[in-house]
C-alpha cells in the first residue's frame, strides 16, 4: 500500500525520511520538532545551523542522524489565519517540495506529520486531506511508501472518521505523556534561567528573589500538567498569533 495512515511517534519510524513540521529558523522549537530533535541529538541542529533557515512552503533536507531514519526533511507549514491568506497554497506546496527532495535523494520511504495541524493551527480534518490529496497525486507517477503519521487524540479520531481504521502503534497514554515532557521542560527552562545570575540580577529588570520564581515554577508545573496544550505550544500560538 503505497500511501498509508498510522498513529506512531514518527521518531521511532524506519523509513528513509522523516519530515519535520519545523519553523522559518529551522533551530528547532516543540512539538513534532521538538521531538525529532531531541531524538536525533545534537549534530542535527549543528548541521540545521548551516542551512540559513527555510521559507515557508519551501523544504530542507538534513541527516537523521540518532533517528531510525536516514534523513530529516524540514519543511515550514503556514499558520492558519482563516484559510484566506493562500495557507492551502503554502501546506500543499510543504508535500510537494517535501515528496520531490525525498525523490531527489532517492528515498524509498518517508513519513510525513500532520503539517501545520497542531501550534500553527491548520484544521485538522483539512490538514489530512490536503496531505491525501498531494501525497496520492505525487503517487501517480512516483513509485515510494508514504506514511502519514498521526498523533495526537483528536487527529487520531478525525483520520480514523474520514478513513476507517488506522493501525495505532501507540496509544493516548503515550501522547500525553510526551506531550507531558514537552511541557514538563518549561519549569526546567525557567529553573534554569532562574538559576542564571544574569537573570537574577535582571538587566533592566527590577531583581526579583529568586526563591519566589523557584515557587513559581514549582506552581506552574502544576498549572501546566493540566493544560491540554503544552506550556510552549501554548507559547508558540501566542507568538505566532501575535505575528
Ligand atoms: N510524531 C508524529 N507527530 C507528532 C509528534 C510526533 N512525535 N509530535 C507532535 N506531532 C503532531 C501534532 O500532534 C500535530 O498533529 O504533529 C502535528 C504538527 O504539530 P506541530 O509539531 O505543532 O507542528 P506545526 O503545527 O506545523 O507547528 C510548527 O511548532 O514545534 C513548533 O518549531 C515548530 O514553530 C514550529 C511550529
Amino acid at each position: 500500500m503505497p500511501l498509508q495512515l498510522i498513529r506512531d511517534d514518527i521518531t521511532r519510524v524506519r523509513c528513509d525520511a522523516v519530515v519535520n513540521a519545523a519553523n522559518n529558523s529551522l533551530l528547532g522549537g516543540g512539538g513534532v520538532d521538538g521531538a525529532i530533535h531531541r531524538a536525533a541529538g545534537p549534530e542535527l541542529l549543528a548541521e540545521c545551523r548551516t542551512l540559513g533557515g527555510c521559507d515557508t512552503g519551501d523544504a530542507k533536507i538534513t541527516r537523521g542522524y540518532k533517528l531510525p531514519a536516514k534523513y530529516v526533511i524540514h519543511t515550514v507549514g503556514p499558520v492558519w489565519y482563516g484559510g484566506k491568506n493562500g495557507e492551502e497554497e503554502l501546506l500543499r506546496s510543504c508535500y510537494r517540495r517535501s515528496l520531490a527532495l525525498a525523490k531527489e535523494y532517492n528515498c524509498e520511504s518517508v513519513a510525513f506529520p500532520l503539517i501545520s495541524a497542531g501550534v500553527y493551527g491548520y484544521p485538522k480534518d483539512k490538514a489530512i486531506s490536503v496531505a491525501e490529496d498531494e501525497i496520492t497525486s505525487f503517487l501517480s507517477d512516483n513509485d515510494m511508501l508514504v506514511d502519514i503519521v498521526i498523533f495526537d487524540k483528536s487527529a487520531f479520531r478525525i483520520s480514523e472518521k474520514l478513513y476507517g481504521d488506522i493501525a495505532a502503534f501507540i496509544d493516548d497514554k503515550y501522547v500525553s505523556e510526551h506531550e507531558m515532557t514537552d511541557s514538563r521542560r518549561v519549569p526546567e527552562m525557567l529553573s534554569e534561567k532562574i538559576q542564571n545570575p544574569c537573570f537574577r540580577k535582571g538587566a533592566g529588570r527590577s531583581p526579583r528573589p529568586c526563591a519566589d520564581l523557584a515557587a513559581a515554577a514549582e506552581s506552574l508545573d502544576e498549572a501546566l500538567s493540566s493544560l491540554d496544550e503544552s506550556f510552549s505550544e501554548m507559547l508558540l500560538r501566542k507568538i505566532d498569533e501575535k505575528g
